[in-house]
């Protein structure tokens, strides 16, 4: 892969709403969304003129890419990756689990926060734990709601997701402002640079192009030590350096990545 940008900058994308035609509610929620986030709402017919187009449909709200990177993201907890992790992941014992401080009998409380796509922080809450998912990202924030929304009225996810809370906003500040410290500050920003290993998922891809490269993730890192109860959790891609060369407490490694666990 080269260093040549898939697509411009995030601010340059031209972004809008739509709805499927023909169903009164999705269209409510359409008009409600872009008032929500200062975007035009756009008829079926128009929806092509722009590059990210946010959709909903009647299985949810889709988040639409076109050029180089085109795809979809959408976000369903009952289904794919979230739903194989929830029932074959490995319980209490799997890496991530183990990262942050779940043991038995123990479930920490847990601030996630990089959000992302909540394929984590859903993880962390069918194992018990409370999970507070912060994203900065308002079209990854959309999507986060339309799934936990649809999460809250199925049998079989509702329990789960009275687990899990989401703010909007940009996660140094708001650890700056919270009134509980969480036991553990878990965070998995993007890599800044451009490995195969760590943007080998479209989906990853895709979220590249929407939010940059979290170049910050050091700030993050040093915002996250400060208001940590017991500690902070730091993804990384294998053979990545820590973030700020600070050395861990201990890690947790697995095939292509790896947990840096600091204890405060
Ligand atoms: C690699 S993705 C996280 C994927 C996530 N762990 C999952 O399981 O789906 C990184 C996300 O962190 C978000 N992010 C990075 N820095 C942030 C910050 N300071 N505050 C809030 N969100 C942030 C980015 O917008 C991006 O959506």
């Amino acid at each position: 892969m080269n260093d040549t940008p898939l697509l411009p900058p995030p601010s340059t994308l031209s972004l809008a709403v739509s709805c499927v035609e023909g169903n009164p509610i999705l269209r409510e929620n359409g008009l409600k969304l872009a008032k929500k986030l200062g975007l035009p709402m756009v008829a079926s017919a128009e929806k092509e003129q722009n590059d990210l187009l946010l959709i909903y449909t009647e299985t949810g709200l889709h988040l639409q890419l076109k050029g180089k990177t085109r795809g979809t993201l959408h976000i369903d907890f009952s289904s794919g990756t979230m739903a194989y992790r929830r029932l074959h992941g490995g319980g209490i014992k799997q890496p991530l689990a183990r990262a942050v401080g779940i043991k038995p009998g123990k479930r920490p409380s847990i601030i996630d926060v990089t959000a992302g796509l909540g394929n984590d922080a859903f993880l962390l809450a069918t194992l018990g734990c409370k999970v507070c998912m912060v994203e900065r990202s308002p079209l990854l924030a959309a999507l986060l709601q339309d799934g936990l929304e649809r999460a809250a009225s199925n049998l079989g996810l509702k329990e789960i997701v009275t687990n899990i809370t989401l703010i909007q906003g940009d996660a140094r500040i708001i650890l700056g402002n919270l009134e509980e410290i969480p036991e553990t500050i878990y965070m998995d920003p993007m890599y800044p640079h451009r490995r195969k290993s760590a943007l080998n998922k479209q989906e990853m891809r895709i979220i590249r192009c929407i939010v940059g490269a979290d170049e910050d993730a050091g700030e993050l890192l040093q915002a996250a030590l400060l208001r940590a109860g017991k500690r902070v959790v730091v993804k990384r891609p294998k053979g990545a350096p820590q973030i700020n060369d600070q050395i861990p407490t201990h890690v947790i490694s697995m095939k292509n990545s790896r947990y840096d666990v600091y204890m405060v």
